[in-house]
């Protein structure tokens, strides 16, 4: 446990935490979790429009934060914060409505407008091209299941970076694969809502062909790009030294990381993880039949940067295989270990995984591309939100990945998730993980303690804005 005041806790205080002035600051959001605007301007349906019409989520993406109506506000409260970067997706339904068909010059507008904003506030716009916001159009005819989606993830790449390919040169091409494949596919739990493990190892296989095909593309496109993917991460550790809880971890960690780290580091699909597959009576005798010739050499394509999304890290043991851990208590009882999201606290575990990143992988540069943290602290009697909670998990994981970056690790940037309280998918509004407080209702922002604190930590160049 890596408690707020434990041991571990205080060694953080005393790391380094100086970081170079060419450093990137930045903060993330994504197109389905901010903008709303559903019907504008020829926005066509996406899988998680469809996921909330039927009722699978408490809270309809529609109007969300009013991103849509309200993006120079956000761009002025962004430029008042002092990011040098800002993380956003583009909604491949504003571009191209279906997924196929006809460009819609409407919502590439609306792109090219925050584009300019961003640039002339002097912050670096950082691209995805896809956080998850599928065509319905491609949904109905198998979506990451049929590998035409590859193609037209490639064309809406190629449309997206022939735009704006002058004005951005910092691409990702798809964000977190495993969510979007397991959660989406496996548990369907998230949009599209299908529940079959096969079907997840075929849809992440086709999501990292589309990145891997699409970065020659977006390359083309915008001279001297840099261009990366954003994985995510749950660094894992056996409960025990007890083979069971060993082999237990071996096969999550091979599932739920290696899985993706190692086919687009040009590793493959890890062997020991192809054979639970087997054992687990799918795809026997058959290899990986979705792999087609030329599939991993497409997916190895060299990146400028690896995008790294990180939360926390679990434990696994052979009693508890899928590393569920506690289940917390509802409201503001959670130990003081644990965030809203049910997620512990572990900073020196993104120290010890970039470090091992770096070590397995060799990327030239890793981009902290998501890290934050959930809690519902709201305005107070004096109208201010006193998170103090989100300024300790933000200063140990920025501290943590500075502390990485002494010890070799290319560490160049880090994203705060996110700008703003935002539709946290199945969650709703339930989860606030922004450093702007959202009031839903009516669209009002208001930047959250945390706000004023990063900003301190952009002047400084490091995560101790205060002398201590
Ligand atoms: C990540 C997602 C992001 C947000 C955070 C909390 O998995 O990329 O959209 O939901 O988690």
């Amino acid at each position: 446990m890596l408690g707020a005041g434990g041991p571990r806790w205080v060694y953080h205080r005393l790391m380094s935490n100086t970081l170079p002035d060419t450093f990137v600051w930045g903060a993330a959001t994504s197109a389905f979790q901010v903008e709303g605007g559903r019907h504008q301007d020829g926005k066509g349906e996406s899988i998680w429009d469809r996921f909330s019409d039927t009722g699978r989520m408490p809270d309809s993406g529609d109007i969300t934060c009013d991103h849509f109506h309200r993006w120079r506000e956000d761009v002025a409260l962004m430029a008042d914060l002092g990011i040098n970067a800002y993380r956003f997706s583009t909604a491949w339904t504003r571009i191209i409505p279906n997924g196929l068909g006809d460009v819609n010059e409407a919502g590439l507008s609306f792109y090219s407008n925050l584009i300019d904003e961003l640039i002339k506030n002097g912050i670096t716009p950082w691209l995805t091209l896809y956080h998850w916001d599928l065509p319905q159009g491609l949904q109905d005819q198998g979506g990451w299941l049929n590998r035409d989606t590859i193609d037209a993830f490639v064309r809406y790449a190629d449309v997206v970076s022939e735009a704006f390919g002058d004005r951005v040169k910092n691409w990702i091409t798809q964000n977190e694969p495993w969510v979007a494949a397991h959660h989406g596919h496996a548990e369907g739990v998230f949009a599209p809502g299908i529940a079959d493990f096969g079907s997840a190892l075929v849809a992440g296989h086709n999501i990292l062909v589309s990145h891997g095909r699409a970065v020659p593309v977006i390359r083309a496109n915008s001279s001297s790009a840099q261009v990366g993917i954003a994985l995510d991460c749950r660094p894992s550790h056996p409960a025990s030294d007890e083979p069971g809880d060993v082999t237990a971890e071996q096969t999550y960690d091979g599932f739920r990381n290696r899985w993706f780290f190692d086919p687009v580091f040009g590793k493959g699909y890890p062997e020991d993880t192809v054979a639970v597959v087997h054992e687990r009576g799918v795809f026997r005798g058959q290899g990986l039949p979705f792999v087609e010739p030329g599939d991993l050499d497409d997916i190895a394509v060299p990146i400028d940067f690896l995008g790294l999304n990180y939360y926390t890290s679990v434990e696994v043991s052979a009693a508890d295989p899928e590393a569920a851990g506690v289940v917390l208590p509802e409201g503001p009882d959670q130990p003081a270990d644990y965030t809203e999201m049910g997620w512990e606290i572990t900073p020196m575990a993104l120290t010890e995984y970039l470090l091992k990143l770096q070590e397995e992988y060799s990327p030239d540069s890793i981009v902290i591309t998501e890290n934050g943290v959930s809690y519902s602290d709201g305005p107070g009697e004096d109208g201010e939100v006193h998170d103090q909670r989100r300024i300790d998990y933000l200063d140990a994981h920025i501290r943590a990945t500075a502390a990485a970056r002494d010890r070799g690790a290319h560490v160049d940037g880090y994203f705060v998730w996110s700008l703003l309280d935002n539709l946290e998918w199945v969650a709703g509004y339930s989860q606030r993980f922004g450093l702007i407080w959202v009031d839903h209702a009516t669209g009002q922002r208001i930047p959250k303690d945390s706000y004023y604190w990063y900003r301190g930590v952009i002047a400084n160049g490091s995560s101790s804005p205060t002398p201590e």
